[in-house]
């Protein structure tokens, strides 16, 4: 119990946000002069598999750093001449704090007094990890190897992270990662923000592709539609790199201001991982998701091509692209968007803790279960809703009306207050409104951190969930709070209550999601470096207690493949629902060989990350 409070007290930290996601600058790649001469491979690699067997099952895995069939030194030297000495020896971002990095080609002296005190003053900031080329934010999935520490004599390896990275630059960088990474039979990574929740970004011996550096913006009025499609108003095209903040603050200065579909949270990237999952926000009630807003990509397949995919040119690739899941069908490097007025908008903010309930737990549920009631009826009037439960505590930052006055939101708001204060609970609230609903966007949602360590679950609620079984719904909430699990949620319904269900198909995201009123995420804290007896103890929490009983009372819900648990049971119906199957065939046409991957994405039935999460092999 200790050290799940322990726990606990860091994730409610990072809740309540005091690290800021303010911007930092860039730091400068760690140059090392390891890449030549120290390469262990013998083998060419070309079509070669590293044979294992692991608890009786034969496996043919990728090639990874010590295998025979890792390329050798001359390879990657050959590598680097065809990214233009854009390859880099990956080590990880506390490494100037420990005097040795043991890593795959040997021991490296790294410590730098200097570095260390950097890297640990930012290791909270989102935005300095982010511009690191591989770091993981969420660091459960890099093992923890080598955190920053005071004591230069703890060992440091270089745990999940990849063993090389392109910091690539130009779209040749990428082709040239991809063919090499396929030649080679090496795993292959697509490193965008290192935002994700379920260490997608992060791989164990693989050659990592770092995207961010494409940061080109083009805004515009009148969209030339492809055939199949006839939108022809006003766009944003945004290369992979782009993060919500700057594409936003572009779209903002313009007159009249103009907004598109991102997350809650300003930083993450919109060309990555953020579509391929399905990328909803406060937006997402009126506009739908952020892939539902796609107008086209340019990407690059896994033969190494670059494609256009829109309504017209590969239509099925750019369907599986708007929320068939991240790294799973082609590498985006530029993304087109439709953008939307911005109208004023206002904000409730909402807190009840337990001093509002005179100490009671029980009253503080009740008043839990009585705000979460409401969620049909506010989804179905277009509202947004931001909450935290944790401590218990009920933090609802913001409740957010797009395009209401403060009376037409206060009048959704005051039944609610009213019911609490029937039941004999006190809260506080505070409201607010905004020229625009970027304005409201700038102001209340808050900063997040980084460099904390958690498995990620969730689960999303029907509308029929809450109105037939909601006083289960919010028991399995409270029992996954008793089991140690924070949870945010938030309230939306994808396109309930502005887009034409005529688009709805148009994306690849479980039909379902049209259906949800709240997206819940729940968080499990646990150290990436615990042994490995306790780490399955957290997974088994999540999947089979916190989870578990999530999906029993809301069995009409689906799950979120960007904040939720990828080793849930049924894993392909949670995602993508009557859509997967189509999926599956698509991912078959433009990846047949498995050069991408990402964890319980379509097609990825056959491989698994054996040995603890290292080899990533495949059933021979
Ligand atoms: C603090 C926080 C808040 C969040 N809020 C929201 C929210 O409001 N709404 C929401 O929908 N999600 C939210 N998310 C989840 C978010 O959608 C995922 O973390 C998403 O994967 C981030 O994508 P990225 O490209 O920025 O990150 P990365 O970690 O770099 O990449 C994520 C995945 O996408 C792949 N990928 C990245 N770039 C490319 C590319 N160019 N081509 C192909 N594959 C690529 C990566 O390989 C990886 O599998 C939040 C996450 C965090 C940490
Ligand atoms: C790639 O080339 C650049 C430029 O010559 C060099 O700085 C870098 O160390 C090389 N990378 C590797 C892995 O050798
Ligand atoms: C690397 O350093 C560690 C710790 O000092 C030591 O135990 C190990 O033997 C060294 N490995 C090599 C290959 O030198
Ligand atoms: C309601 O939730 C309970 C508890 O999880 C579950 O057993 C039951 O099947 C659910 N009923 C409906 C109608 O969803």
């Amino acid at each position: 119990m200790k050290t799940q409070l322990l726990g606990f007290v860091s994730v409610g930290l990072l809740l309540a946000r005091t690290a800021a996601c303010q911007l930092a600058p860039v730091v400068d790649d760690e140059e090392t002069d390891l890449g030549a001469g120290k390469g262990k491979g013998k083998g060419k690699g070309k079509g070669k598999w590293t044979e294992k067997t692991s608890n009786g099952v034969n496996y043919q895995c990728k090639c990874a750093p010590g295998d025979e069939c890792w390329p050798d030194a001359n390879q990657w030297q050959k590598l680097n001449q065809t990214v233009a000495g854009s390859l880099r020896v990956n080590l990880p971002p506390a490494v100037s704090c420990y005097n040795t990095f043991q890593g795959p080609l040997g021991n490296l002296s790294t410590y730098d007094a200097a570095k260390c005190a950097e890297v640990t003053a930012n290791f909270p900031s989102e935005q300095y990890q982010i511009n690191l080329p591989t770091a993981g934010l969420w660091t459960y999935f890099t093992g923890d190897t080598c955190r920053p520490t005071a004591n230069p004599t703890d060992t440091c390896t270089l745990g999940y992270y990849g063993a090389y990275y392109i910091a690539a630059t130009t779209e040749k960088h990428i082709q040239e990662g991809i063919k090499f990474a396929k030649e080679n039979n090496i795993r292959l990574v697509i490193r965008n923000t290192g935002h994700d929740f379920l260490g997608r970004s992060v791989g164990w011996g693989s050659l990592v592709i770092n995207t961010h550096s494409f940061q080109s913006i083009k805004i515009a009025d009148a969209w030339k539609p492809a055939p199949g499609s006839t939108y022809t108003g006003p766009y944003i095209t945004v290369g992979a790199g782009v993060q919500a903040i700057t594409a936003l603050q572009r779209l903002s200065a313009l007159s009249p201001p103009r907004v598109m579909v991102t997350g809650e949270c300003a930083t993450v990237g919109i060309a990555g991982g953020l579509v391929q999952g399905g990328g909803h926000g406060p937006l997402t009630n009126q506009q739908g998701f952020l892939a539902d807003t796609a107008l086209e990509f340019k990407a690059i397949t896994a033969d190494g091509k670059l494609v256009t995919a829109n309504a017209g040119t590969n239509a099925d690739l750019f369907w599986a692209l708007r929320g068939g899941g991240p790294a799973a069908f082609a590498v985006i490097v530029e993304a087109t968007y439709k953008t939307f007025v911005d109208p004023p908008s206002s904000a409730v903010n909402l807190d009840i803790t337990l001093a509002n309930t005179g100490g009671s737990v029980d009253l503080l549920w009740a008043a839990i279960a009585k705000f979460h009631s409401y969620s049909p009826a506010w989804v179905a009037a277009g509202l947004y809703v931001y909450y935290e439960i944790f401590g218990p505590s009920l933090r609802v930052h913001p409740i957010v009306g797009v395009g209401k006055t403060p009376a037409e939101l206060s009048a959704l708001v005051a039944p609610l207050l009213a019911d609490l204060a029937a039941m004999g609970a006190t809260y506080t609230t505070s409201a607010s409104t905004y020229p625009t609903f970027q304005a409201l966007y700038f102001a209340l949602f808050e900063p997040e951190g980084a460099g904390n360590s958690a498995l990620t679950g969730g689960w999303s609620v029907a509308r029929a969930d809450v109105l037939n079984n909601g006083t289960a719904v919010v028991r399995a909430m409270r029992a996954a709070g008793d089991a140690g699990a924070v949870m945010v949620g938030h309230m939306w319904s994808a396109g309930g209550a502005g887009l034409p269900a005529s688009e709805w198909a148009k994306s690849a995201v479980n039909p379902r999601f049209r259906d949800v009123v709240d997206k819940l995420i729940t968080i499990v804290p646990v150290a990436g470096n615990a042994p490995a007896a306790e780490r399955a103890a957290a997974q088994r929490t999540l999947t089979d207690v916190v989870d578990a009983g999530l999906r029993a009372a809301a069995p009409e819900g689906c799950s979120y493949v960007n904040e939720a648990d990828p080793f849930q049971p049924d894993w392909q119906t949670a995602f993508w629902g009557t859509n997967y199957a189509e999926l599956v065939r698509i991912r078959k046409k433009w990846d047949g060989e498995g050069v991408f991957y990402a964890v319980s994405t379509p097609g990825t039935e056959a491989w698994s990350q054996i040995e603890d999460g290292k080899w990533l092999c495949k059933k021979a």
